[in-house]
């Protein structure tokens, strides 16, 4: 991880981008602007930590460039990936609004720029303009919505229809396969679809096989190809 200040050039860049981040885009250019003073830029690379569930720490990350996951690491070595956050997206508030250790991994997926600031800064600011308040509420409440669609997807739905979901959730096309229609999505490692849908690779390996037995996936060319689950599909 390789941390610099600001220079000049990137503070231009940097102000740009931050106007278009929803808990930025109503400090006034004032506010940007000394906000800047206090922020560094960290270079990752793919696969590096970032943030470790239950370290300490109160800084908040904003993500320029690359992609982060969130996950939560269970005593058995087990992952459950809670969320991948892109370019414009932020973490660490968790921590800098109450001041507790950190709810959860980050790990960078690709390389990425990340810009992070210090939570006093973030304070003084949001008691300054209130506004700011509100943009970060609403970016909570988006990321309990989604907790709550995975709380209910883990409570009520078995491995097979988790497992349909996650990969009908992340299709990017429909093919046809003979006079069938399939939704096509990059092929992952059974661990990896296991630290998504909260199971085991186990789990996953003995559902795969019978999904594929009854021609619901089909792995191809890289992919899977999967038959719609009608009402799991959102
Ligand atoms: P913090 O607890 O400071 O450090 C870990 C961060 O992961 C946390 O702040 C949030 O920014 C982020 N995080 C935790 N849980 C979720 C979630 N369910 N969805 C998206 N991001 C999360």
């Amino acid at each position: 991880m390789i941390r610099k200040n600001v220079s000049e050039k990137d503070r231009l860049l940097i102000t740009k981008f931050l106007k278009s981040v929803p808990v930025f885009r109503t400090f006034s250019s004032a506010h940007l602007d000394s906000v800047m003073d206090g922020f560094q830029i960290i270079s990752v690379r793919k696969g590096e930590d970032i943030v470790f569930q239950a370290e300490e720490g109160t800084d908040l990350y904003i993500v320029l460039k690359g992609i982060v996951r969130v996950s939560l690491s269970g005593k058995d070595g087990n992952e459950l990936v809670l969320a991948a956050l892109k370019a414009g997206n932020f973490f660490g508030e968790m921590s800098l609004i109450d001041g507790k250790s950190r709810s959860a991994n980050v790990v960078a997926m690709e390389e990425t720029v990340l810009g992070s600031l210090k939570r006093d800064r973030f304070v003084k600011k949001m008691e300054e303009e209130p506004a700011i308040a509100l943009d970060l509420l609403t970016a909570l409440v988006n990321r309990l919505r989604k907790a709550d669609d995975m709380i209910e997807t883990l409570a009520f739905l078995d491995v097979h229809e988790r497992l349909t979901k996650f990969l009908l959730d992340n299709s990017e096309e429909s093919v046809d396969v003979g006079n069938k229609n399939y939704f096509k999505t990059k092929k992952r490692t059974h661990m990896e679809l296991a630290a998504h849908i909260g199971s085991s690779r186990e789990s996953i390996s003995k559902a795969l096989k019978v999904m594929a037995h009854t021609e619901l996936v089909i792995e191809r060319d890289g992919f899977f190809l999967v038959a719609p689950g009608n009402e799991l599909r959102q």
